[in-house]
């Protein structure tokens, strides 16, 4: 089974290495759109237009399902891009939001790109007391990997909700490279990384990673490197 996946940039590439973690023999064709990024700020006709490009790359490399390892295109497209193809294209929302309406959590914060919150898919969508927090100072700072001063923003962003939530999505798939920065705000807090709930039925074969960006540089291949530590990988600029 090959299944596609793509990102804005490096944040679905942690989808990527849970799912090879747990299902390890498919093949998986990575897809970061880098050029254009970020996704967070972009109105959802543009993130249409992007997201039909991404999916017609991963069809062209001949994958067998999409997984959009994106929160802010899972948030305002996966409908349309649904309606759109043949090919199976499943979210990382629709697994959290179905996950969180079964669990006894009552009080649940999110974190996401402005897109996502403004697209109220979470608070729409679960059953219980929804905090919405937008947090657009956070993609910059990871895919530049410059995280000096991560703990004050998360903290600035954060301050407010710690002592309000028992739960806390991270909404955007960048957001688990800075986890044990999130955790260290309050160890207890419990913390929902999306890709975790993605569940596959597929696993056979022998699995390979490949790996494009539609524009690489050292930072993205340093940071490509660490996420998926000790994967085996082919990587490659579109
Ligand atoms: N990783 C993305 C998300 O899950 C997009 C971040 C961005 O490009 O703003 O929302």
């Amino acid at each position: 089974m090959r299944i596609g996946l793509f990102d804005s940039g490096i944040g679905g590439l942690t989808v990527l290495k849970t799912l090879k973690e747990k299902y390890p023999n498919n093949d998986y064709i990575y897809y970061g759109d880098t050029l254009n990024l970020p996704y967070g700020s972009k109105t959802k006709e543009e993130l249409l237009k992007l997201a039909n490009q991404n999916v017609n790359f991963l069809i062209n490399k001949k994958v067998d399902m999409i997984i959009i390892a994106c929160g802010t295109v899972s948030s305002n497209c996966l409908k349309e891009l649904k309606n759109t193809y043949d090919i199976p294209i499943y979210s990382i929302v629709e697994p959290t939001i179905n996950y969180l309406n079964q669990s006894s959590y009552n009080n649940i914060g999110v974190i996401a790109t402005e897109a996502t919150i403004n697209s109220h898919i979470f608070k729409n969508n679960i059953n219980k007391n929804v905090y919405e927090i937008a947090t657009p100072k956070l993609v910059p700072l990871i895919e530049s990997n410059d995280l000096t001063d991560i703990k004050d923003t998360l903290n600035e962003y954060l301050k407010d909700y710690l002592n309000k939530i028992d739960v806390l999505i991270l909404g955007c798939t960048h957001y688990p490279i800075i986890k044990s920065e999130i955790t260290s705000l309050n160890n207890s807090l419990n913390i929902i990384d999306m890709s975790e709930l993605v569940a596959l039925t597929a696993n056979h074969g022998e699995g390979t990673i490949s790996i494009y960006f539609s524009k690489l540089n050292d930072t993205i291949v340093g940071n490509t490197k660490r996420i998926l530590n000790d994967c085996q990988y082919h990587l490659n600029s579109k």
